[in-house]
This record gives structure tokens, C-alpha cells and sequence, in this order.
């Protein structure tokens, strides 16, 4: 019999339906829904939209579970942040437009409230003067329930005290100069990612991926992290101990 296109389509709904296996959410405590990124002048590309594509897929496919998740571009000024690094005749980059700045955030613009967890991306921007960004992480850390940097914004945590005293780690190839900030801090060398407390420390660029899908694995399920990394197609690095490119740039 010829199958009309209204049956098949149908009958690929109820296809999708019955081999949609997500795991439930089984934590009970209240989950994070506010994120806000720190928009640096200069952002590595996959910095910013490796965990965000993470968290984006989590909102997509969980929202019924965790409730709206609630996304903040925040920065000193509403001027425009880009992925173009701060290089002389390169002009290759996408623009990032900030929804708050960080007065509006701290005379309480937010509408949707205090941030729960900040994400801080390194890149160019990291290497410019960022005293503003790093006055506001020192001012917003105490009140939120995690941080997490990738790359060198690990050295913007490092500036605001956030990493003294802990362990934590940051860009393999530009560990020297990325290293070099913070009181006290127990880098690891051999680390795709840390987690001390409430603060995330992510190796290089890519490792931000992996990074966003360990915090998802400890916050809303080891579970719910790996069905979302098989539903974007990524392997995932789940071991944070190793990291060959700790021995390809020379830091063990
Ligand atoms: C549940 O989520 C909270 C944060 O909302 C986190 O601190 C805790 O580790 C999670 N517990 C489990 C068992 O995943
Ligand atoms: C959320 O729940 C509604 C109502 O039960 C359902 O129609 C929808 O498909 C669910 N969304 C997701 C992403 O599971
Ligand atoms: C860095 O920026 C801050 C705030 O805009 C400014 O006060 C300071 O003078 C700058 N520092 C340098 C070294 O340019
Ligand atoms: C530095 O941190 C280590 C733990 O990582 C601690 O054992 C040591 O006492 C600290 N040193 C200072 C001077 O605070
Ligand atoms: C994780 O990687 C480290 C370093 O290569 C290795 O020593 C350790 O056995 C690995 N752990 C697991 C569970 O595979």
C-alpha cells in the first residue's frame, strides 16, 4: 500500500518519540538555569560557543526538567566584543553583542536575576587590559554557584583572586605567561580540565567543550551529560588526567 506523506511523516514522528531515550534528571536540588558569559574584547571562537553549543543542547532537550535556562552577555560597556584575535591586518572575526554591561547587572537590570554560574573565555582579549573584567569577576564570584574559565581566562579568575590557594589549570601552549597569575595556585600541568569547589579551570580552546560537559555530568547527571554529547555527535574526553598536550608544549 502507498503511504500518504502525512502517514510517513507520522510514522517518523513516532519513530523519533520511541527511540528518544534521554535519561531523567535525577538531582533534586535547585539546577542552575542563569548563565553569563564575560564577553573580553577579543574571544576565542570555540571559548565562547563550545560550552555554549553544550548548554545550548541541554536547554533544547531538558527544559522541561531544569525550567528556562537564561543566557547573559555581559561586559564593561556595550560596545562589541569579536572573535578576531588583536592581530595587526586580521580581520577574520564574528561580532559579539553584550546584553548588560556590568553596572546594569549590579544596580539589578538582570531580568532574569542573579547569575547562577559565570563562564570566562580566554583569547586575545585576555592579553589586553582587562581591569574591568576582572574587578567585576572579584565582585560577582562570592554571590554565584560556579565559575568556570577556559584557556587563559583562567587568568582573569587568577587576577581576581578566584584561583588562590586552589587547584587549577589553563592553556597548555601558553601555560608560561598563563600560569604566572594568582597567589598560591596549584597549577596541574597534566589536566584537560580542573574542578576545586565551585571553580572550573579548562585547558586550551577545545578543552572547553569538555570541560562544559564535566560540569553538566556533575551538576544535572553524568547520565544527562552523555546523552547530550551522543546527541550533538561529540566524543567526549572523560578522563581530566590526561592530556598529551601537556607533554606537546613542554609543561610536564
Ligand atoms: C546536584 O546539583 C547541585 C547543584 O545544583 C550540585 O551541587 C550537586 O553536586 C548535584 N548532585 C548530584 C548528585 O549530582
Ligand atoms: C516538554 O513537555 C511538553 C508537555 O508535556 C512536551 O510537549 C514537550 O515535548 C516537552 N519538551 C521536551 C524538550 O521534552
Ligand atoms: C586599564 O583600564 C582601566 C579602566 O579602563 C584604566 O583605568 C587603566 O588606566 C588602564 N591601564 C592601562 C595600563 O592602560
Ligand atoms: C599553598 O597551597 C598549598 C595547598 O595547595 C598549601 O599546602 C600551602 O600551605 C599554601 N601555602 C601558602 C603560603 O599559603
Ligand atoms: C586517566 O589518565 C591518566 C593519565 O594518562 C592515567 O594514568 C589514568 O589511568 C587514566 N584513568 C582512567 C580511569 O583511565
Amino acid at each position: 500500500m502507498k503511504k500518504s506523506p502525512i502517514t510517513l511523516l507520522l510514522a517518523l514522528s513516532t519513530l523519533s518519540l520511541a527511540s528518544d531515550d534521554r535519561p531523567p534528571i535525577t538531582n533534586t536540588s535547585t539546577l542552575p538555569t542563569h548563565f553569563g558569559i564575560l564577553l573580553t574584547p577579543s574571544i576565542d571562537p570555540t571559548d565562547i560557543f563550545g560550552p555554549l553549543g553544550v548548554l545550548s543542547a541541554l536547554s533544547m532537550y531538558y527544559i522541561n526538567s531544569t525550567g528556562k535556562m537564561h543566557l547573559s552577555l555581559l561586559a564593561p560597556t556595550l560596545s562589541h566584543s569579536t572573535t578576531n584575535p588583536p592581530l595587526a591586518n586580521l580581520d577574520f572575526g564574528a561580532d559579539l553583542v553584550p546584553t548588560l554591561t556590568f553596572d546594569e547587572y549590579e544596580a539589578g537590570a538582570s531580568e532574569s536575576g542573579p547569575l547562577h554560574v559565570l563562564l570566562v573565555p580566554g583569547g586575545g582579549g585576555a592579553r589586553m587590559n582587562v581591569s574591568r573584567e576582572i574587578a567585576f569577576v572579584k565582585k560577582v564570584y562570592p554571590s554565584l554557584r560556579y565559575i568556570i574559565s577556559v584557556c587563559t581566562g583562567s587568568t582573569l579568575l587568577a587576577r581576581a583572586g578566584v584561583l588562590d590557594h586552589r587547584r587549577a589549570t589553563t592553556n597548555k601552549k601558553a601555560w608560561a605567561w598563563a600560569s604566572s597569575f594568582g597567589n598560591n595556585v596549584s597549577y596541574q600541568g597534566a589536566a584537560r580540565w580542573v574542578r576545586d569547589g565551585n571553580v572550573y579551570t579548562g585547558s586550551g580552546v577545545a578543552a572547553a567543550i569538555d570541560t562544559a560537559y564535566a560540569f553538566v555530568g556533575d551538576v544535572y547527571g553524568e547520565e544527562v551529560s552523555r546523552w547530550v554529547a551522543d546527541a550533538s555527535e561529540y566524543t567526549r574526553w572523560e578522563n581530566a588526567s590526561f592530556d598529551p598536550f601537556a607533554e606537546r608544549w613542554g609543561v610536564v
